[in-house]
């Protein structure tokens, strides 16, 4: 009996003693220095996607240890993690922050924030820290020495930022670490010898730096290492083979530097666990291939860009092997041993010189999906067997000729199909005929194929289509309305006609719409459509046959040219095909040449192009509302009236093409203020006065101006007269009394897009990987 009440005493007593501690958990000079250091920051909506104010629960009169990623000891109540990842923190860390003041924090998580500056030497007071996780913030200078104070370190990531300079020596003393991330940043310096002493290393990672010069020959000291990552520096010499010997190693990530020499791995006496393999983009010469049996279980292997030879290498089997990236190794036969790889499910040998057929014992791999032979010299028919499970087939930049094999058409699983730059010839629609296509990238460019654009191919996961360059005619497929994921839709230089398509505004995804050089006409403009693109930035029907008048509120709803979003591709169409657009999928004329767009200016471009039509009436008003235009060209129509002013609202405009119109009245002189614009075009139409005095416009070539018979001033060789101008003016300025009207509609209907503008824009974020 008295051992149950000591019990329910026992029982009652620490319950509410826990009660009680719960309760007041937070120590007020904790408490403090949290809400302080807060306020040290700016919180601010980077991205909108990221929707994590932790610091919003923080309030002074509840418990710190209770606040959103804050943890607490139970015991002592200190402080002893802060987890503000991604917490949308503005401002610098200063030496003096009230961070430090958090003595006892053994992990510290403040990664994905904007805090810039210098790392303060005072991180080396946390001397309990455990964890230090600084990525993805804008942090400078060097990587203090006060780190090595932090001896129960065991996970240092600093990746993502701007730190310079080499590594502390102090670094040296940190025997417990065990992660170290230092990525994607500018250190540089030769391979920090200091790593060598600290043997509880499992992870190191300074891919992406300026390191050089060879790697120690003794860098199997570190025997705990499991992945080593120093990929994208200028690392020089050979691998010392003592990596190799490394038993505990399975990711080894060499790639892009400027290794050199024969390729060896010395005598592996272990088994070797590497699993991922990367030596690609250096200067390898691998003669021997049955090098790589020593790794039995790889199943990443990455040569590219170096320089093999076969002739050795009859039957070699990479028992595990998954992933194969033979591109730009100088191949000029089609590797061999790659019959026997059973595993393999994924294989680019893209970018060598290997001529004639794809070898039919390829399609027969039981697991290949992904194949990519692009930039090679296959040529003749295209031969594939059907019942494959390929996914993914690239052959793109070759000599393929007749007609696309049903067999493709017919692959159940395929989602991408890229065969650009071929001379393909026949009909799309012979191949897809009676198909339920899964398709979503389908790139067919640049061939000789002809015919319509059958609606098999359509379907709702495509997300981009580019057959620009063919033959094709009839008509747009109506079933792409439907095509709710569509991204990219390039149809550009073939012989299609068809009305503008009006219904594709409604896609929420269309990002970049081309229609230039065919055989389009009537309006762009109807009124039973509200013409919105939410998220539409490149804009190109130029060359075309176009016609009629466009509305002054014609330009409202065009979300994102109007405002800042960088809407990313990469987030809708993976990685791989990155390549095929943004090398060569878009061509648009930029301040008068037709240019491609290249790399990740492809990303923020954003164009409205109607040249080459015969568009008339006034230029709408409502044009500056388009503020992050990068390039606007109107030429070669029929437009009237004046310039609009309101071209000077797009602040972002790097080129500006009216030239071959029927515009009036004088150059607006507001447009001086576009500090951006580095090319205009005004030639070939009735403009007058004089030409505004502002740098950018003066330092115009003369045939910016030419045909214009009342232009004067510099850079004309034309003077001004004075009275003449007066007049003229005043004749203006009743004309735009005319356009206020039109002006005032066109706003209204702006204010009223504002809400449905926010949404488009929330849909609009991408994030990329
Ligand atoms: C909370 O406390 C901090 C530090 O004492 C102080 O700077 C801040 O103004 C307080 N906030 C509120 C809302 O009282
Ligand atoms: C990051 O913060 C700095 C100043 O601390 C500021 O100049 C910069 O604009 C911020 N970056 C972003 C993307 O907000
Ligand atoms: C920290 O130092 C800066 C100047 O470097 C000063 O403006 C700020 O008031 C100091 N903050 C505290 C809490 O002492
Ligand atoms: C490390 O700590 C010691 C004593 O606590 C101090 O004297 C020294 O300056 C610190 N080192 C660095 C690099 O901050
Ligand atoms: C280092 O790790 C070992 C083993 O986990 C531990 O016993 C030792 O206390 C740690 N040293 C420091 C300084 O944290
Ligand atoms: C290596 O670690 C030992 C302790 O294990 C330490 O005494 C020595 O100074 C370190 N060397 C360097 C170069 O940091
Ligand atoms: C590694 O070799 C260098 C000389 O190449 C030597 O200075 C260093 O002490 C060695 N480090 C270890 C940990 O063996
Ligand atoms: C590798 O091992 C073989 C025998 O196991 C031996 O003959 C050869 O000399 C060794 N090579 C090297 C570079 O150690
Ligand atoms: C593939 O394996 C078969 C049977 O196992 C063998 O006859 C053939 O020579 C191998 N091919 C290559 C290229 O190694
Ligand atoms: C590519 O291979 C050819 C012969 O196969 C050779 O003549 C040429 O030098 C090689 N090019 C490179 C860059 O290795
Ligand atoms: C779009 O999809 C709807 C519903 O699946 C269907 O009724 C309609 O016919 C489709 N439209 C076109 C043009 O294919
Ligand atoms: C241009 O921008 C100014 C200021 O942002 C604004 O008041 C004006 O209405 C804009 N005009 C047009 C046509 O967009």
């Amino acid at each position: 009996m008295i051992t149950i009440i000591w019990s329910l005493c026992l029982f009652f007593c620490l319950s509410h003693s826990t009660l009680v501690l719960a309760k007041h958990l937070c120590l007020p000079d904790q408490r403090d220095a949290l809400s302080e250091f807060k306020n040290e920051f700016y919180v601010y909506k980077l991205y909108s996607f990221m929707d994590d104010k932790k610091t919003e629960t923080w309030r002074n009169n509840t418990d710190c240890c209770s606040w959103d990623g804050v943890l607490c000891d139970d015991k002592t109540g200190n402080v002893v993690e802060l987890n503000l990842y991604g917490s949308e923190l503005n401002g610098p860390l200063r030496s003096n922050s009230s961070l430090f003041r958090l003595q006892h924090l053994q992990s510290l998580k403040l990664g994905s924030n904007n805090i810039s500056g210098i790392l303060p030497d005072s991180i080396g007071n946390l001397k309990y820290l455990r964890d230090l996780d600084l990525p993805y913030c804008s942090l400078f200078g060097k990587i203090p020495s006060s780190l090595g104070n932090l001896s129960h370190l065991t996970t240092l990531a600093l990746s993502d930022n701007d730190f310079t300079g080499e590594l502390p020596d102090s670094m040296g003393h940190l025997n417990n670490l065990t992660e170290l991330h230092l990525g994607w940043a500018m250190l540089n310096g030769k391979f920090p010898h200091l790593l060598l002493n600290l043997s509880s290393l499992m992870w190191i990672d300074l891919g992406s730096n300026q390191f050089k010069g060879m790697l120690p020959s003794n860098i199997s000291s570190l025997s705990k290492l499991e992945v080593f990552d120093i990929s994208d520096n200028s690392f020089s010499g050979t691998i010392p083979s003592s990596l190799f010997m490394i038993p505990s190693l399975f990711e080894l990530n060499l790639g892009s530097n400027d290794f050199s020499g024969p390729l060896e791995f010395g005598n592996i006496s272990s088994q070797s666990n590497l699993l991922k393999l990367d030596i690609g983009e250096n200067n390898f010469y691998i003669v021997d291939f049955s090098i790589f049996l020593h790794f039995k279980l790889l199943e990443v292997l990455d040569l590219s860009g170096n320089h093999l030879k076969f002739s050795s290498t009859p039957h070699l089997l990479l028992p595990m092997i998954v992933y194969l990236d033979l591109s730009s190794c100088n191949i000029s036969e089609f590797p061999k041993f790659l019959e026997n790889q059973t595993s393999l499910q994924e294989l680019d040998i893209s970018a060598n010189q290997i001529k004639g057929q794809i070898p039919e014992w390829l399609w027969r791999l039981p697991r290949l999906q992904v194949v990519n032979i692009a930039q090679n010299s296959f040529g003749g028919e295209l031969t594939m067997l059907p019942n494959s499970i390929i996914n993914t087939f690239i052959a793109s930049d070759n000599q393929f000729s007749g007609e696309i094999p049903r067999a493709i058409c017919e692959l159940d699983n395929l989602g991408t199909l890229v065969l650009s730059n071929n001379n393909f010839s026949g009909s799309i629609s012979r191949c897809f005929k009676n198909v339920n296509s899964s398709i979503s990238i389908l790139h067919l460019r640049n061939n000789s194929l002809s015919g319509i654009i059958p609606e098999e191919i359509i379907n709702d996961g495509l997300r981009s289509l580019d057959v620009g360059g063919n033959l094709l005619s009839g008509k747009l497929p109506k079933s792409l309305i439907n095509c709710t994921s569509l991204a990219f839709l390039n149809v550009e230089n073939n012989r299609i006609k068809d009305k503008f398509p009006f219904w594709l505004s409604s896609l929420p995804n269309l990002q970049i719409l081309v229609l230039r050089s065919n055989q389009f006409y009537g309006p762009i403009f109807s009124p039973g459509y509200s013409l919105s693109f939410p998220i539409l930035r490149i804009f190109d029907i130029s060359d075309n046959s176009f016609s009629g008048v466009l509305p002054s509120d014609y330009f409202v709803g065009w979300s994102v040219m109007s405002s800042f979003a960088i809407i990313y591709l990469n987030g809708l169409l993976p990685r791989d095909f990155l390549y095929d657009i943004h090398q060569r999928s878009v061509f648009l004329t930029v301040k008068g040449v037709e240019r491609e767009l290249v790399g990740s200016g492809y990303d923020i471009y954003k164009n409205f192009d109607v040249s080459g039509n015969r568009l008339e009436g006034y230029i709408p008003e409502s044009i500056g509302l388009l503020k992050e235009l990068i390039v606007l060209n109107m030429s070669n129509n029929a437009f009237t009236g004046h310039i609009p002013p309101s071209l000077s609202n797009l602040t972002n405009l790097e080129s500006l093409d009216l030239s071959k119109n029927r515009l009036s009245g004088s150059i607006p002189t507001e447009l001086g203020k576009l500090t951006f614009l580095e090319w205009m075009n005004f030639s070939y139409n009735k403009l007058e006065g004089p030409i505004p005095i502002a740098t950018q416009i003066q330092s115009q070539n003369i045939s910016s101006f030419a045909e214009n018979p009342g232009l004067c001033g510099a850079p004309l060789l034309k003077k001004c007269g004075g009275e003449e101008e007066e007049a003229k003016k005043q004749e203006q300025d009743e004309d735009e009394k005319e356009e206020e009207d039109q002006v005032f509609n066109w706003v209204a209907a702006a204010v009223g897009y504002v809400p449905g503008l926010f949404c488009g824009l929330t849909i609009a974020y991408i994030l990329t990987s």
